[in-house]
């Protein structure tokens, strides 16, 4: 088969790390836009993507794109793809649909126009009039930016952050994708201890021993196109068993604390589910207990921003009890992500580097205190 146009979307701010993910499993050539990575694959690329991607959001086919300044000119360009190429005679259409800064604001009548395009060219190639729509689901999405109409089919199904580990979860937990992110950013081997000690259902942690143990993040759940009979349920399978082939048994360090005995909980359950129960050690405990006398460490960690959790004077005080307790950590990398800011003031500490990111809708900086590096062996 020819190659298709892929697309990888992710949160702004990780589009650099996507774009590296990509080459570990193979794409090198990739453009870059805002929360989109643009590159091109096979099925065997769309099942590798799906299940290796650790930051992305989702992974899409860019089916078409074209003018479109009105329902005429949406209607033609989206009965010029070859849908039947894609979604077989019986396959559930689900249109969904977003419009910025477009004569076509409507997105319920792009999607319904949309929908009637994909209908009427399954019709001229099946010669029917009626689809039952009783097979698998292919998810469309009209996206309308600048009377630029985008059309693509999801490949993923429920977004890359439901790893399918995370049944329980605290009043704020970030998004796996995200906390991935984090990991990432943080240059964390494990040959270094890492920690969070405000780890709340364990998101940061789980990732980092994931990421450590080289278990790929979409092992355990499944994606849509898993249903769809283009892609070979065979595929499928050999790319599983290699993923499975491919966790490692390294030993490593991690730490995670929480103060509240609810989420803590949730967080060892969620850590089993996810493989790494094992090699995360867990305690209930204050964030002020936390001290370690390992050198070059790596602690990462998400507290409350003030926002939904606490008030302002209370995150204050939490922030100046971090900075003297993450203080004592002698050579050890800290990374501290919170929308607050005041963030530094109260810590006692300007950054040596700070990244814009955003937690879903909330605008926050990933504060970093950048420690030694281990010698090298
Ligand atoms: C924003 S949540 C962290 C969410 C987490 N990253 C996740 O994905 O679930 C902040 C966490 O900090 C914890 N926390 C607040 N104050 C603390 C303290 N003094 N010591 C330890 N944990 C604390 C809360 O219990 C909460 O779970």
């Amino acid at each position: 088969m020819s190659y298709l146009n892929l697309i990888a979307t992710s949160a702004f701010g990780l589009e650099s790390i996507v774009v590296h993910e990509l080459k570990k499993i193979g794409v090198e050539k990739t453009e870059v836009e805002n929360g989109r990575i643009n590159f091109q694959g096979d099925y065997s690329t769309i099942v590798k993507s799906n299940l290796w991607l650790r930051c992305a959001d989702r992974v899409l086919i860019k089916l078409a794109t074209f003018k479109a300044y009105d329902f005429e000119q949406l209607f033609q360009g989206a009965l010029a793809v070859e849908w039947e190429n894609f979604i077989p005679v019986n396959g559930k259409m689900h249109v969904i649909g977003k419009a910025v800064n477009s004569k076509l604001h409507s997105v319920p009548d792009c999607q319904a126009i949309v929908k009637k395009a994909i209908v009427e060219s399954m019709k001229r190639k099946h010669n029917q009039e009626w689809f039952d729509e009783s097979g698998p689901t292919y998810r469309i999405e009209i996206s309308m930016l600048k009377d630029v109409a985008t059309l693509t089919l999801d490949t993923s199904g429920d977004g890359l952050h439901k790893r399918g580990y995370r049944e329980a979860q605290g009043e704020a937990p970030l998004k796996e994708t995200l906390a991935a992110g984090l990991v990432d950013l943080s240059r964390w081997k494990p040959d270094r201890v890492f920690a969070d000690p405000m780890c709340g259902s364990g998101t940061i942690p789980i990732e980092a021993a994931m990421k450590g143990k080289n278990i790929a993040p979409g092992l355990i759940r499944s994606f849509s196109s898993e249903e769809w009979p283009e892609i070979s349920a065979s595929l499928w399978k050999t790319h599983r068993e290699e993923a499975e082939d491919l966790i490692n048994k390294n030993p490593m360090e991690i730490l995670a604390s929480d103060i509240d005995k609810r989420v803590f909980d949730a967080a060892v359950n969620n850590a089993k589910k996810a493989r790494v129960g094992d090699c995360i050690v867990f305690q209930k405990k204050p964030m002020s207990e936390f001290s370690s006398s390992k050198k070059y460490g790596c602690l990462v960690c998400n507290p409350p921003y003030g926002e939904r959790m606490q008030s302002e004077r209370e995150v204050h005080e939490l922030y100046s009890e971090m900075g003297r307790v993450f203080s004592k950590l002698d050579s050890w990398s800290i990374f501290i992500m919170t929308s607050n800011e005041n963030f530094e003031k109260s810590f006692g500490r300007r950054s040596d580097k700070n990244r814009k990111l955003y937690n879903g809708k909330i605008k926050t900086h990933l504060y970093q205190y950048l420690g030694e590096l281990p010698p090298r062996k």
